[in-house]
């Protein structure tokens, strides 16, 4: 009989948010040891602005220690405040020496329980597949009763990326995108452009294929905007903007890339998206090919750029193989009802 005891993690509290910390990054070594995972500041503003009753989202982050103290398992519940008020974002690891003596079991309980006590209805929780290995959190996810609701692929680029084939691929894009205007900034999205920026990420929570995810639309403002810019600043995070504005000045494409500054190697690709009545024009390569140029000038030391595509999604997928993106194995979300069954010891 396994016992865990549990401990919620304060950012503050540099000991616990410490073990914490080495939990989860030790878990993110084993499947992918080559690269970096989360940086500990970027995880400690996670938890600071996930404290802030007026942000977009609550945190609650657990640490679970084995009969002799050792931190042995961690975990994390994002709540969103704005929308989806029946979900509960977990992200749940194990240290590897620990694996298998059913401490991720106790410690999803713990977090399942806490779901409960904010009225959440549904768990949503992501497993990274690399290629050619199995990867026990499908096994885990699938033994504690959680269903798949989405496969997302992972594509990686080599950075920089290489320039004659951004200038060959652009020269075909530019005759369908007359009448647009492409923009690009770095850091905090321009005041005049917040609003615009809202709009496409409302668009974005639904208009992305969703599968059998349980999101519903997110509700965004020109502050919202500000809050998710400003915990890029205190992570440290740099990020690249470039947006489409047609005749009217009006946003209608976007995309975002971010990079960690004090360690830039790993560049995130994070949301793209063309509003659906200017689709067909190549917005979404262009402002992908403006991303990229503006990256390789105020980070030339980033070497690979990450992003994570809906199966199903066939567009954005041929938009980032014509960039040279190449498949770099799968994320699974998997969804459980809150107050599920618990796995059955074998
Ligand atoms: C997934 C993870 C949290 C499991 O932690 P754990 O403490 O080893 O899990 P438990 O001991 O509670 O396992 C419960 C059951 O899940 C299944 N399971 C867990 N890992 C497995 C594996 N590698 N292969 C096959 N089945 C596995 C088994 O049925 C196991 O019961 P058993 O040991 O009696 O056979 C851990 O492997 C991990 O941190 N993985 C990386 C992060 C991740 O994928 N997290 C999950 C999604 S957020």
């Amino acid at each position: 009989v396994v016992g865990v005891r549990i401990e919620q993690v304060e950012p503050d509290d540099a000991a616990t948010f410490g073990a914490w910390f080495e939990v989860l990054d030790a878990a993110g070594q084993v499947a992918r040891p080559e690269e970096p995972d989360w940086l500990p500041h970027e995880l400690r503003q996670h938890l600071l602005h996930g404290s802030d009753p007026d942000g977009p989202y609550a945190t609650v982050a657990l640490l679970g220690r084995d009969d002799d103290g050792r931190p042995v398992a961690a975990g994390r519940l994002d709540l969103p405040l704005r929308d989806n008020p029946e979900l509960a974002e977990v992200d749940l690891r194990v240290a590897p020496g620990s694996l298998r003596r059913g401490y991720g079991t106790e410690l999803l309980a713990a977090l399942d329980a806490r779901a409960a006590a904010a009225g959440r209805t549904t768990l949503l929780a992501y497993v990274d597949e690399p290629p050619g290995v199995p990867a026990a959190g499908r096994a885990f996810a699938e033994r504690v009763g959680a269903s798949c609701a989405q496969l997302e692929v992972r594509r990686d680029l080599d950075l920089p990326p290489d320039a004659d084939r951004l200038a060959a691929l652009e020269a075909a894009c530019l005759p369908h995108a007359g009448g647009y205007t492409l923009r690009t900034w770095t850091g905090s999205t321009p005041e005049e452009l917040l609003d615009g920026r809202a709009e496409l990420s409302r668009r974005m929570s639904i208009d992305v294929p969703l599968g059998e995810l349980p999101l519903s639309e997110e509700v965004w403002d020109a502050d919202r905007v500000r809050q998710k810019d400003a915990l890029a600043v205190d992570q440290q995070r740099l990020t690249v903007g470039a947006v489409a504005l047609d005749g009217q000045d009006q946003m209608v494409a976007l995309t975002e890339l971010a990079v960690p500054r004090p360690e830039p190697v790993r560049a995130y690709q994070w949301d793209t998206i063309v509003a659906a009545e200017h689709r067909g024009h190549r917005l979404g390569t262009l402002v992908k090919i403006a991303a990229l140029r503006r990256l390789a000038a105020v980070s030339p030391r980033s070497r690979l750029l990450s992003t994570w595509n809906a199966q199903e999604n066939a567009h954005m997928i041929a938009v980032n193989e014509a960039l040279g993106f190449r498949t770099a194995g799968t994320e699974s979300a998997w969804t459980r009802p809150v107050g599920g069954r618990r796995a059955a010891r074998g």
